[in-house]
């Protein structure tokens, strides 16, 4: 579904991703592992075309539409959602605004409603400011928004980051519906743990080019790979 073909990718003169490509199909988790500063998010930006880095080389494609030269906006309407890393709410905008002005009623786009049912949460904290929220109710919030759009496939950069075991098992509850519901989703996670229990493939960056792929029974049992590049002793 979504298919990434020798994506390159730059910060001005300093690139950062070399010849990635990877596919995301419907209703499979791929979980994109490696250490701090190895091109993780700068490779989910680069999908959703959000100015920096820049890609250079190669081509992206959802169900079979190449995203080349569409702007941001138009690749969230080719139902690509995003949570990015470290959130990105609005402090001074409620919950029900973050998610209302994302209600357009389109076809296969979810409600707020529909979120509320997902985050209970939420509904309860409806009037509450984005930096009135705890950690894990931000968490929800971000994921809650990128679902407004109805996306098919899900770009999640570090979901589980800074929060509390009791958050990390709801994130990965809510992870585990959506992809029995069939969308497909791209997890970058630095929880080797949650991203084993979650994926169904995963696939490791080091220095911006994918060094490794195989299945999470597969990566557990090769403690060369674990400790080459994501340092598990
Ligand atoms: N806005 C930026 N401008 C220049 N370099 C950046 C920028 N953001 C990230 N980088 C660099 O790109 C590399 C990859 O970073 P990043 O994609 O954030 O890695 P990860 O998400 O895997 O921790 C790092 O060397 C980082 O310093
Ligand atoms: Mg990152």
């Amino acid at each position: 579904m979504l298919e990434l073909k020798g994506l390159c990718a730059s910060y001005g003169e300093a690139k950062v991703l070399h010849a990635v490509s990877l596919e995301v199909k419907a209703g499979e988790v791929v979980a994109l592992l490696g250490r701090n500063g190895m091109g993780k998010t700068s490779l989910v930006r680069t999908v959703m075309g959000l100015g920096a880095p820049l890609k250079t080389q190669g081509e992206i494609f959802m169900n079979g539409v190449s995203l080349e030269g569409m702007p941001a906006f138009k690749r969230s309407q080719e139902r690509i959602g995003y949570v990015p890393q470290g959130r990105r709410l609005f402090a001074s905008l409620s919950v029900w605004e973050h998610l209302s002005v994302l209600d357009q009623g389109k076809q296969g786009a979810w409600t707020i409603d529909q979120v509320f049912d997902t985050f209970p949460r939420l509904k309860e904290r409806i009037n509450h400011r984005g930096n009135q929220l705890s950690g894990g109710e931000r968490q929800m919030l971000a994921i809650g928004r990128s679902l407004m759009i109805g996306p098919k496939v899900l770009l999640m950069d570090e979901p589980t980051e800074g929060l509390d075991p009791v958050m990390v098992e709801l994130v990965e509850g809510v992870l585990t519906k959506l992809k029995a519901a069939g969308l497909g989703i791209l997890l970058v996670e630095q929880n080797l743990y949650s991203a084993l229990a979650a994926a169904d493939r995963v696939c490791i960056l080091e220095a911006g080019c994918l060094v490794w792929g195989g299945l999470p029974s597969e990566l557990i049992n090769n403690e060369e790979i674990l400790q080459k590049y994501l340092g598990v002793h």
